[in-house]
């Protein structure tokens, strides 16, 4: 078997999880390879809900091994409640079936204030206040401390002094708040190493090897194209890189490792945190949206800004992705509606653009170009075979494999594990 990529290609919270989840039964092992706890991948299972924010989404299925990849911003406290709740709930998490790149980065106290204080006296972003710019800065800055640092006292103890004197310093001379103490951050971090011993390794070498006996990952992608560090809507953006051709560096393998990219969409759209959005609709519409899709954030429970399917953005995101087949997800939301519409082009000022402005500025100056469909009015909740949708539904579905000049491979009707209609398994292209 072939490797598969599943990445959001909107603005994040487009049903990964759910499409990971499902797709893990076809995959040995499912590899996380950027982001951090800022994602929220639920999962239903036979009514009962599973929000995953750093753990990778196949850890549902029984047997499989779950990586998470240097790319990642790794915060060891949310890794430990996780692991906690997860084996709580009957998932185990032994340290055979999860495995911690030592060359993660880690999240650690200041950078989740750092992140809150930015957006309260800063340009608001609408983080999730999770500490990952913070983090995935000081990566940068070369003055980021690793998981490897943190299994090594006496390393961790030097790095993280380094950093607490620039980190106090900005905090107590430019925000006016209080510093870190030492002794406060090491106790607890002492803890985390012993809960991460057996945990860590070299996850490179381990998905090399995995390829060498081809077996079948599945990367699972966080956020979405358009938050995008250099693609997005900038600085409407996260920290990292979350397109595809981000996997290879993420996860420690070569550039061809990924066989078939999946792209995961809603059948309409949806925004969380400040940036423009061209197809928002704030009224009536969107709240019915809203409600029907129950568009809360999982991460921080924010309530969604929701619109219409913005084709524009959406066809670009594939084509930066080298999407092949499409997850088309909670169409069931779209049931109730008497016109649906879909946005093919943008009109800013005299011009009509069938590609999004390269200027942030000007994506918020831009005006949404609608064709209009009838909508079906009635339940395609649940339904799991292509020919049980009602005639517009399937029109709908058309008319987006058209416009985005891609296939579209599984049609999601709930938030169920099952509710899902499988046209075509990635997995089985790729054999
Ligand atoms: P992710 O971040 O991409 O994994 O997406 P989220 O989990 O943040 O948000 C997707 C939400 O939609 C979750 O609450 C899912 O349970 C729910 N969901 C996924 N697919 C469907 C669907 O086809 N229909 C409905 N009604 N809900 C869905
Ligand atoms: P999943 O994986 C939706 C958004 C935040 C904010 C911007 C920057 O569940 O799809 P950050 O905390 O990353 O610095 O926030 O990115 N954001 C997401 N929006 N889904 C996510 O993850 C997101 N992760 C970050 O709302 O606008
Ligand atoms: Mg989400």
């Amino acid at each position: 078997m072939g490797n598969v990529a599943v990445i959001g290609i909107q603005w994040g919270d487009e049903g990964k999880g759910k499409v990971i989840d499902f797709l893990s039964s076809y995959a040995d092992v499912i590899v996380r390879f950027q982001g951090g706890p800022n994602a929220g991948h639920t999962i239903v299972i036979g009514g009962r809900k599973i929000i995953l924010h750093l753990i990778p989404s196949g850890i549902l299925n029984e047997g499989k091994q779950c990586v998470i990849g240097n790319g990642v911003v790794f915060d060891p406290e949310v890794f430990e409640k996780e692991v906690k709740e997860l084996d709580s709930l009957g998932f185990p998490c032994g340290k055979e079936r999860i495995l911690v790149s030592g060359l993660a980065h880690l999240i650690l106290p200041y950078h989740r204030k750092l992140d809150s204080l930015r957006e309260s006296k800063g340009r608001r972003i609408g983080t999730t206040g999770r500490g990952i710019g913070p983090a995935y800065e000081d990566k940068a800055a070369r003055m980021g401390i690793r998981v490897i640092d943190l299994m090594d006292r006496k390393v961790f103890k030097e790095r993280l002094k380094e950093n607490l004197k620039i980190k106090n310093f900005l905090l107590k001379r430019y925000y006016r708040e209080e510093g870190f103490k030492m002794r406060d951050i090491l106790r607890s971090y002492d803890r985390y190493r012993e809960f991460l011993r057996g945990y860590v390794g070299d996850a490179s070498s381990f998905l090399l090897n995995c390829v060498e006996q081809k077996k079948a990952i599945l990367f699972e992608g966080a956020q979405g194209a358009l938050l995008d560090i250099d693609h997005g809507t900038y600085p409407f953006v996260t920290s990292s890189n979350t397109l595809a051709g981000n996997i290879a560096c993420g996860s420690g393998l070569p550039a061809n490792a990924v066989d078939y990219v999946e792209g995961v969409m809603k059948a309409y759209t949806t925004r969380v945190g400040e940036g423009p959005f061209p197809t928002e609709l704030k009224g009536e519409e969107g709240e019915l949206m809203r409600q029907r899709g129950g568009e809360f954030g999982s991460t921080t429970g924010r309530p969604r800004r929701c619109g219409w399917f913005d084709a524009v953005m959406a066809r670009k995101a594939v084509r930066l992705n080298g999407v092949r087949g499409i997850s088309l997800m909670k169409l069931d939301v779209l049931d109730v509606f008497e016109k649906i519409r879909i946005c093919y082009a943008y009109r800013l000022g005299r011009k009509v653009l069938k590609e999004p402005p390269l200027s942030t500025t000007d994506l918020a100056r831009c005006e949404p170009v609608y064709l209009e469909m009838d909508g079906w009015r009635t339940s395609t909740l649940g339904l799991k075979r292509y020919q049980d949708l009602p005639q517009k539904a399937k029109e709908y579905v058309r008319k987006l494999e058209e416009l985005l000049e891609t296939r579209i491979d599984i049609i999601s009707t709930g938030p169920e594990r099952d509710d899902t209609i499988l046209l075509t398994n990635p997995f089985a292209v790729t054999l």
